[in-house]
């Protein structure tokens, strides 16, 4: 009898211990506050800046700023709803655009050229399936100058007659400013014409980078996975004691 007590007493306390531990950890969940909402996105984005740090795209933004298109770029970025979309082609692009050239386009048609590569509304990656249905798709030139999509299962094509490209990263997606990296520059048929000369053998693979993606989805990943440590905290304590206990009592019964 003193010994079946003796074991009472050593397992009460064995279960005031375990209780005593398992405690621990109990107010902890509240030292996880609850994760500050991310502060929204400074609405202001100078393009200047995204595309001379992003790239290289130095041949793009120095052309954009000699027509002065890059002001009205920035000004649907800066006082429109509806935001801007930019396709920008890298340097290499340029290089070996020679056939047709650009160098011997009026000033004007250099101009409506760069306008071609915007469009006056804000699209993220997920809205060219819809706006492929909805091709040929007007673009910052106006008029005649349309550009046609084509989502291949997320990968996007798009091609101006003369061009046929595809979008090769997201250099930034943020409403109200996309900006993403293309293959070629964009030759519009209102001033190459709509005499295209067939394409000879396919082009060689351009380098293809889809990582550049959008950050905020792992941000948003990020959060999520805290929040749920925060919710499992508490659960594993108290299986932890039920788990205890379970024995415990089994062995008080066996006493
Ligand atoms: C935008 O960025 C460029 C290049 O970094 C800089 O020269 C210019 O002053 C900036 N403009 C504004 C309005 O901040
Ligand atoms: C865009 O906004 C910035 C910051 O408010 C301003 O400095 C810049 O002049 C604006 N540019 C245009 C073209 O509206
Ligand atoms: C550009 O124009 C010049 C003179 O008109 C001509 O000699 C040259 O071949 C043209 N270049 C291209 C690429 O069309
Ligand atoms: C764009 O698509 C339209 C109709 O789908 C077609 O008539 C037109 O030729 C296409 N233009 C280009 C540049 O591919």
């Amino acid at each position: 009898m003193k010994k079946a007590l003796a074991v009472v007493v050593g397992v009460l306390f064995c279960f005031h211990l375990a209780n005593a531990k398992t405690a621990e950890p109990a107010p902890s969940p509240a030292s996880f506050s609850p994760t500050p909402a991310p502060a929204p996105a400074p609405d202001y984005v100078n393009l200047t800046d995204l595309l001379s740090v992003a790239g290289p795209f130095h041949k793009f933004l120095s052309y954009l700023i000699s027509t002065k298109v890059i002001d009205t770029f920035q000004d649907q970025a800066n006082n429109t709803e509806e935001g801007v979309t930019i396709f920008v082609p890298k340097d290499g692009a340029f290089s070996s655009q020679n056939n047709p050239s650009l160098a011997n386009l009026t000033d004007d048609q250099l101009k409506s050229l760069l306008l071609f590569h915007g469009l006056p509304h804000y699209y993220t990656l997920a809205d060219f399936a819809q706006l492929s249905l909805s091709s040929p798709v007007s673009t910052f030139a106006g008029g005649s100058y349309s550009i046609n999509f084509t989502d291949d299962s997320g990968t996007v094509h798009m091609s101006s007659g003369w061009t046929h490209t595809k979008i090769s990263s997201s250099v930034h997606s943020t409403d109200p400013v996309a900006v993403y990296q293309i293959d070629r520059v964009l030759l519009p048929e209102a001033i190459y014409g709509t005499d295209i000369p067939p394409t000879p053998a396919p082009a060689p693979a351009p380098d293809i980078s889809p990582a550049a993606d959008t950050p905020s989805g792992t941000t948003e990943a990020g959060s999520i996975a805290s929040a749920s440590k925060n919710d499992a905290l508490p659960k594993l304590t108290v299986s932890r004691t039920k788990l205890l206990l379970g024995p415990l009592l089994g062995l008080l019964l066996l006493i």
